[in-house]
């Protein structure tokens, strides 16, 4: 594994976000285990990529075709060259934020063969104790980067 994509949909940002703390102890420790690996940010916390029409993606397969390189084949680009990639989604509105659904329709995750998912749930439920389920999913998370 050479080539980390960390694909940063954290909207409320260090100091707030919780699934960024969780994100960083996940590459912190997997670069502590492999020196010498390339991770690169796409941060989708500045929404720059416009919702997909049918007139982009006429446009998008357009570029490809004629073997252009262009900002909006770059999701893509960057998505095919990882060996690895890190999405950070918190749970919002029974999803998760608009922007990384409109960042997956720009890059076509097809032929990813291998999932994880290490989720810290219950954060915001009166009685429950965050700082212990986010430590618990770090704990979990840091494991993850040492076996994967
Ligand atoms: C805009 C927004 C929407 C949310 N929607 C939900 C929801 O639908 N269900 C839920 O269980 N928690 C929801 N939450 C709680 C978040 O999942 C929780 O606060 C989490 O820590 C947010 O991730 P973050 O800390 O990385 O920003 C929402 C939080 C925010 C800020």
């Amino acid at each position: 594994m050479k080539q980390v994509l960390w694909i940063n949909s954290c909207m409320r940002g260090a100091g707030q976000s919780r699934t960024l703390e969780l994100c960083r102890t996940f590459l912190e420790e997997l670069r502590v285990r492999r020196p010498g690996l390339k991770v690169a940010e796409r941060d989708l916390t500045r929404a720059e990529l416009p919702v997909m029409t049918a007139e982009l993606s006429r446009r998008r397969e357009e570029l490809a075709a004629e073997g252009r390189e262009d900002p909006l084949l770059l999701p893509a680009r960057e998505m095919a060259r990882a060996d690895l990639v890190v999405v950070g989604a918190p749970y919002w509105d029974l999803g998760f934020p608009a922007a990384l659904k409109v960042y997956l329709e720009w890059a076509c995750t097809l032929g990813i063969i291998n999932t994880h998912c290490v989720a810290a749930q219950g954060l915001d439920i009166r009685g429950n104790d965050p700082e212990a389920i986010l430590r618990e999913a770090q704990e979990r998370a840091a494991r993850l980067a040492a076996e994967i």
